[in-house]
């Protein structure tokens, strides 16, 4: 299989301190050749431009990171106090983009269909898109959580077309695991992601999100329709991030 893609996200968190200790520590692996993966990197986008300067400013170094943001607005560009376009981050060079995060879905009310013009603006500006869909505890108790996938690919195809995922990133993110340390079981996770992957049935990667760390990494990753993980506590600390790059995985 392709190499794991392995994203962190690190919301409102980090320093310029943590950029620093990140990128020891995986220059560390990738000096004793350990790196495994294809790394993406979503700092606060204040911290982009500098990450991506001391990424080239490395002596011999080929160590290969991706940035991405963690949101765009929706709109071109205009009187929109606070918000960052798509159209910025390429200029600065940015990759990816993650999209309807649960937390903006929750603490900024973002609808399916608003989610679905930003795949539009990111995809117009060849930001490579992280799509970030899953169930709230409720929902899994009620036995909805295909539903609920269902629903939320088939509110944002109905806008974007089908064609759009041909190159996107879907990120599995059950709500009740992330933040939470309750991890999905590699099971559970499988089970939904197999789920995607019919529905969307093309080659788009599919990555797990919701409280991933160095000790359930591997067994994640083994799964047969898991490509990568999307971390976000674990991203903060240097090593065990460094540490989930470098898994080597057998499935
Ligand atoms: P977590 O966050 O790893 O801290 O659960 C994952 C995410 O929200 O992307």
């Amino acid at each position: 299989m392709d190499k794991p893609v392995i994203i962190a996200n690190w919301k409102m968190n980090g320093s310029i301190d943590l950029i620093n200790n990140i990128i020891s520590a995986l220059e560390l692996k990738q000096a004793e050749q350990k790196n495994n993966s294809e790394i993406v990197i979503c700092p606060p986008n204040i911290y982009i431009s500098i990450f991506k300067h001391k990424i080239k400013n490395l002596n011999n170094s080929n160590l290969n990171i991706k940035l991405g943001s963690q949101n765009i607005y929706q709109e071109e560009d205009g009187a929109f106090t606070g918000e960052t376009s798509a159209r910025m981050l390429q200029e600065i060079g940015v990759d990816y983009v993650i999209l309807g995060h649960s937390e903006r879905r929750k603490y900024f009310q973002e609808s399916d269909q608003e989610i679905a013009k930003k795949c539009l603006m990111a995809n117009k500006y060849n930001l490579k898109i992280i799509l970030c869909i899953g169930e709230s505890k409720e929902d899994r108790e009620n036995n909805k959580t295909f539903d609920i996938i269902n629903n939320q690919l088939d509110n944002i195809i109905k806008i974007t077309g089908m064609s759009l995922f041909n190159n996107i990133i879907i990120a599995y993110e059950p709500v009740w695991a992330i933040g939470t340390g309750l991890t999905a079981s590699s099971a559970q996770a499988q089970e939904v992601h197999n789920f995607i992957r019919k529905k969307i049935a093309v080659s788009t990667k599919i990555v797990y999100g919701g409280s991933a760390n160095a000790k359930n990494a591997l067994d994640l990753l083994n799964q047969k329709d898991i490509d990568g993980l999307l971390v976000g506590g674990a991203s903060l600390k240097a090593t065990e991030f460094a540490n989930m790059c470098s898994l080597k995985v057998t499935n």
